[in-house]
């Protein structure tokens, strides 16, 4: 799969290191990607590197949006990008989030650090009612509030549902909870029979919080993550990212606990 020419439209910086990007296609046309799916986004003369939707997409004319946090040599010449430049992109790749399982039901979101990017889209579904869901709550733990994804947004969002901050450290102005998000997880009401949980961060966050959503007595059926493995072809051909059995490029990246509880539980897999 050849990449497509796309162009960088509006650049934000998130806080030093990470922005988000809205892009559109050179050749014009629509971006039907899902929230939760990934594209390959490749920085001419540097690498390519797999990418969530982090943004809308419910309109096929609204530019794709990306975040990017840089990490090494193609997502760092990702993040330089400035408006009116080219990159190349091939995709959408794999599952996203299984949105039509949160019909009539309660949806938990919880987002660690960059994980919030790839849920950003079903935020605002929710918001502009097109996700069925029926209540929404999200929890998103950051390491400090300057390293809070989507700043402007946070106080929109939280005067439309029920949103939960927690930061690891902070100074004497932050009002919100210090610590890791597990503990207003555990704290907090959720109608845990019925609820559809949708979770992504650092592996050790989302294995911490699996042991409270069990313990809340949250099924595993209804559990969804989204993995990160090394990514090469994105479509199942390489290798480069299976995980037990399965190619998180393409089975992935979102899954249902239930049927990767096996290999979730090993560390370092
Ligand atoms: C499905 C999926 C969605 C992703 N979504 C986003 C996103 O929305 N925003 C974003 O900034 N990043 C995202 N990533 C991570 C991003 O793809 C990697 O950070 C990127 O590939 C690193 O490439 P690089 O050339 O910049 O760094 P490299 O030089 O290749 O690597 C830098 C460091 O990051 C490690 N690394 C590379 N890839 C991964 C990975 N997939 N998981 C864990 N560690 C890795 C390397 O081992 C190395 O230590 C996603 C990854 C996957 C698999
Ligand atoms: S990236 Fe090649 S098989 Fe998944």
């Amino acid at each position: 799969m050849i990449p497509e020419l796309w162009r960088v439209t509006h650049r934000r910086e998130e806080f030093p290191g990470t922005i988000t990007l809205s892009l559109t296609r050179e050749a014009g046309g629509p971006s039907p990607i899902q929230p939760g799916q990934f594209n390959m986004l490749y920085a001419f003369g540097a690498g390519e590197a797999a990418i969530s939707l982090s943004g809308s997409s419910a309109s096929p004319a609204e530019p794709l949006t990306h975040t990017i946090k840089g990490q090494g040599l193609a997502t760092q010449a990702l993040c330089k990008l400035e408006v009116g430049t080219q990159l190349g992109i091939r995709g959408p790749f794999g599952q996203g989030w299984p949105t039509h399982l949160a019909a009539n039901r309660p949806l938990v979101i919880i987002a660690g650090g960059l994980g919030l990017a790839p849920l950003r889209p079903l935020i605002y579904s929710f918001l502009k009612g097109h996700l069925p869901a029926r209540r929404l709550q999200v929890f998103y733990g950051a390491r400090r509030p300057e390293e809070m994804l989507y700043q402007p947004e946070l106080g929109h969002w939280r005067s439309s549902f029920e949103l939960v901050t927690s930061v690891d450290h902070a100074s004497t102005d932050w009002n919100g909870h210090i610590g890791v998000i597990t503990d207003p997880l555990r704290v907090t009401h959720l109608e845990c029979n019925d609820a559809l949980v949708f979770v992504c961060g650092p592996e050790i966050m989302m294995r911490f919080c699996i042991q409270v959503l069990l313990h809340k007595g949250v099924t595993e059926s209804n559990i969804y993550l989204s993995m990160e493995r090394n990514m090469k072809c994105a479509i199942g051909i390489c290798g480069h990212c299976q995980w037990g059995p399965n190619f998180v490029c393409k089975d992935g990246p979102v899954f249902c606990y239930r049927d990767i509880r096996s290999w979730f539980q090993i560390n370092s897999l």
